[in-house]
């Protein structure tokens, strides 16, 4: 657990409530090795979760009033206190609805106590790394926490989830927030999204002289707005057009309007993909699963048509310079892409992409190497 994220937390609330706060929760934001846009499709996706986190400090309030903080170095940016009993859709905006629309969802659940809430954090934002998933679930843990009541995790998640889509306003599927709430340290979770059923899989590329390098490429997305629910659509009226639940029944999509053929291609060789890469790992064939998401970043550009130039630029030059597979991560784009490098190639691969960027007059990329890290939870 990083001490340092959850004592700065601690100290911020301290400063602005002049008081000590009750705990502070925290949640990763997430990196998902493979099964992109299969989770709203009722299949299996395979994430872990990152170092990155962000933290609430709490403390109830009588007065049942929400009050928002964040607070980022010397800056410090309030939002409207408000009335929890009285929040709905469409009241809140920006970052705030993140937190609002977990309230409101709680309310719903009858937790309906007031709260201060001081946010901190180094999730990356509008990278395609989850930080609003990892907003929300710290909040609800937060909001949870300091009222007692327990739920499970997976119980958690779907009411992250309904806050993202009904509240927030982004058709979201259950990756992200079942991803900051169950992932655990070094392990990737194999996660069958229709069962419910996980498995954590151990995952230690180091010991394979590995690593899987991040590379944000700065082209901020947003999930509201871009075309994630174009494609949700399209795959909702692709299974109802083969007379099925979902797409992860899909065996064919033979006789399928044309426009629809490459999305329910992509959801079933995605899905095919996971379950290949899991028992790849399972049997510690770890420089395997490289084509695979090569395979991956393929399907999603050609297929799904979710990537932009950064990522294409992102994930060819990567293995261009020596890694062995690399693809577009989360909703697409923009946001992030990984790269599966041998250790010795790292520098070479981050120097190769910085290059390509540039001569591109893309904006320069951030990278970094992503652990498996801890789920979220109370920390103090
Ligand atoms: C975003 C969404 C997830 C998932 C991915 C694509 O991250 O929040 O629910 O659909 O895109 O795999």
């Amino acid at each position: 657990m990083n001490s340092t994220g959850t004592n700065s937390a601690a100290e911020a609330f301290r400063r602005l409530h002049d008081t000590a706060p009750v705990g502070v929760w925290s949640a990763p934001g997430r990196v998902n090795l493979i099964g992109e846009h299969t989770d709203y499709n009722d299949g299996f996706v395979l994430p872990f979760a990152i170092p990155q986190r962000t933290w609430v400090a709490a403390a109830s309030r009588e007065d049942g009033v929400l009050t928002l903080a964040t607070v980022e170095g010397d800056r410090t940016v309030t939002a409207e206190p408000l009335d929890v009993s009285e929040v709905e859709p469409g009241g809140v905006t920006g970052w705030a609805a993140y937190p609002a629309g977990v309230a409101w969802v709680l309310r719903q659940q009858g937790i309906t106590g007031g709260a201060a809430l001081v946010i901190t954090g180094d999730v990356p934002r509008g990278a395609g790394l989850s930080s609003s998933h990892s907003l929300e679930v710290a909040s609800a843990l937060a909001l949870l926490g300091l009222s007692g009541r327990n739920a499970s995790r997976s119980d958690v998640a779907k009411w992250v989830q309904v806050a993202e889509n009904d509240f927030v306003g982004a058709p979201t599927g259950l990756l992200d927030q079942t991803a900051s709430l169950c992932c655990t340290d070094a392990h990737v979770l194999f996660l069958d999204v229709r069962s419910g059923q996980q498995e954590q899989v151990p995952f230690d590329a180091a010991r394979h002289g590995l690593e899987v390098l991040v590379i944000d490429t700065r082209v901020s997305h947003s999930l509201v707005e871009s075309g994630y629910g174009e494609r949700r659509r399209g795959c909702e009226e692709a299974a109802r057009l083969l007379g099925l639940p979902s797409l992860r029944d899909a065996e064919t999509w033979d006789g399928l309007p044309a426009h629809l053929q490459p999305l329910v291609r992509h959801v079933i060789t995605e899905n095919r993909r996971v379950q290949d890469t899991v028992e790849l790992l399972r049997q510690d064939r770890y420089e395997e699963i490289g084509p695979l998401l090569s395979a991956s970043h393929a399907s999603l550009r050609d297929d799904y048509r979710v990537s932009c130039a950064e990522l294409d630029v992102a994930a060819a030059t990567a293995e261009e310079a020596g890694a062995l597979g690399a693809r577009m991560i989360g909703g697409g784009f923009g946001g992030s892409a990984i790269a599966l490098v041998p250790r010795e190639v790292r520098g070479e691969v981050e120097r190769r992409v910085a290059e390509a960027f540039a001569e591109n007059g893309f904006t320069a990329p951030r990278t970094f190497v992503a652990v498996p890290s801890a789920g979220a939870g109370r920390d103090l």
